[in-house]
């Protein structure tokens, strides 16, 4: 594969040396913070330049946010990177295509963070990958649209926050609901405390998605499995393990705890704070497990009723994975008032109920904007989007929190003054997971 930034002047050879050093060391969580910080590009952005992206991860969401960026005159995309090479040709025609010029094409991300003309990157890879992927772009000074959950599991999340910090990054998290306009007007009505005192919130998601039952096989020509399960145990490869069905399996991700959970607590979350640093919950409690869909390789919870309790302000949010939710869409987050009154929102609208389940009129609030058009302008201007790092990885520790719950079987506690998980639960996979040798989390 080509290493991009050949052309480096002659003022960079210690750069240069750098990357040579580097590549000696250069296993997944073992560059030195310091040699990849040495590493970060030094170009700033001006107001008429490009801003220049490659792609980690060009599968279902990475491939479209992409194209999404694309739309935008001020984007370029420059690299496209996936360990599956059978996934890469669809993204290279759309971007050679439109831009007339072939983009460099990697299968290792490292050789692509070393380019020093890119200047975000898209984090599209599965839940497994997010960590390695996000901490060594902030390492080499790239910013990042990455996608949500922001973690595998919690400590990641929070290794995950203190690079973004260290590094001064700019970062979107995918979670686009924070800028459409049925949640950000029930954000706003809830704010403004127009619903009075919330003493509930809830947030659902129907699951009832099969992986199927598949014996292992050879993995297809061109995926490179093992970089595929990179940091995560290593299991027989199987087709329905992989692409787009990871979610279903806890060594990839959270289930829908996570992959859902985060996009619908993160509202519940969000009209209870005052701004982007959210509400944390003092505990969780939580009972679930894979009871509806039996003789399937899936292992990721289809049942969860998990209930959390917060303080300053006072309520619960009830966090159910369910068979179905009559009379409701089949996701969506409520606030129940103090007064029986309740506002329900989904994506495609939101209404406001009196006790009996009576409609009642609502009040709009002023667009939020479009959230990728967000990003970019927060890499130019340095401000904090919407969806800013350090606020969606709140919202998924919350929800790798009923995961904790459910793996110990115990109530779990937040500890808010230590920003860490409280004594029990701390064994846990969805708290801390052994990494893969000779892959580690990099210490921040
Ligand atoms: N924001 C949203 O609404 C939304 C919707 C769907 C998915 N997502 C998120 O997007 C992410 C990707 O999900 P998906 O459904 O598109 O998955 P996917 O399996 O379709 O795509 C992931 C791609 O990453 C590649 N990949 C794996 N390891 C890699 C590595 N080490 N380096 C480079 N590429 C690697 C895979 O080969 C695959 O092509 C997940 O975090 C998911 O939760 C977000």
């Amino acid at each position: 594969m080509p290493i991009g930034g050949e052309n480096v002047p002659m003022s960079d050879w210690t750069r240069r040396e750098l990357l040579q050093r580097a590549s000696a060391l250069a296993v997944a969580g073992t560059l030195p913070a310091g040699v990849m910080a040495a590493l970060a590009p030094k170009r700033t952005i001006s107001a008429n330049d490009k801003i220049v992206f490659g792609l980690i991860g060009c599968g279902g969401m990475g491939s479209s946010n992409m194209r999404t960026f694309m739309n935008h005159p001020e984007v370029e995309i420059a690299a496209l990177c996936d360990v599956d090479e059978n996934r890469i040709p669809g993204d290279f025609k759309t971007v050679s295509d439109k831009y007339g010029k072939k983009p460099e094409v990697y299968r290792d991300y490292r050789k692509m963070l070393e380019r020093k003309d890119i200047d975000a990157v898209i984090v599209g890879s599965p839940d497994h990958w997010h960590a390695l992927h996000f901490i060594h772009a902030c390492q080499a000074g790239k910013d990042s649209y990455c996608e949500k959950p922001v973690s595998h599991n919690i400590v990641e999340a929070l290794a995950m926050t203190a690079a973004a910090k260290k590094h001064k990054r700019v970062v979107q998290v995918g979670t686009w609901q924070r800028s459409t306009k049925e949640f950000t007007d029930a954000i706003a009505y809830i704010r403004a405390g127009k619903l009075g005192k919330v003493v509930l919130c809830r947030a659902w998601i129907t699951d009832g998605f099969k992986a199927g039952v598949q014996k292992p096989s050879t993995p297809p020509a061109g995926l490179d499995y093992d970089a595929w399960i990179g940091p995560a145990k290593m299991v027989p490869y199987k087709p329905n393990h992989v692409h787009f069905n990871w979610r279903w399996f806890m060594n990839y991700g959270g289930g829908m705890s996570t992959d859902w959970g985060v996009h619908m607590m993160d509202i519940a979350l969000l009209g209870m704070s005052k701004d982007q640093d959210l509400v944390m919950p003092e505990e969780c409690t939580a009972v679930g497990g894979n009871w509806a869909i039996t003789g399937d390789d899936r292992d990721a919870p289809d049942v969860t009723e998990a209930i959390y309790r917060f303080s300053d302000p006072d309520f619960a949010l009830h966090w159910s994975i369910g068979r179905d939710h009559p009379g409701k869409p089949g996701h969506g987050t409520e606030f129940v008032g103090a007064d029986g009154r309740t506002l329900r929102v989904w994506r495609g609208g939101w209404l406001l109920l009196d006790p009996d389940g009576k409609e009642l009129p609502k009040e709009e609030a002023p667009a939020a904007g479009d959230h990728w058009k967000d990003f970019l302008d927060c890499v130019a201007s340095r401000g904090k989007p919407r969806a800013d790092f350090a606020s969606v990885a709140q919202t998924t520790i919350v929800c790798h929190l009923a995961n904790v719950a459910l793996q110990s079987g115990r109530t779990v506690k937040w500890d808010s003054a230590k920003n860490d998980l409280g004594t029990v639960g701390r064994d846990t996979e969805a708290y801390r997971r052994e990494y893969r040798k000779p892959y580690s989390l990099p210490k921040i």
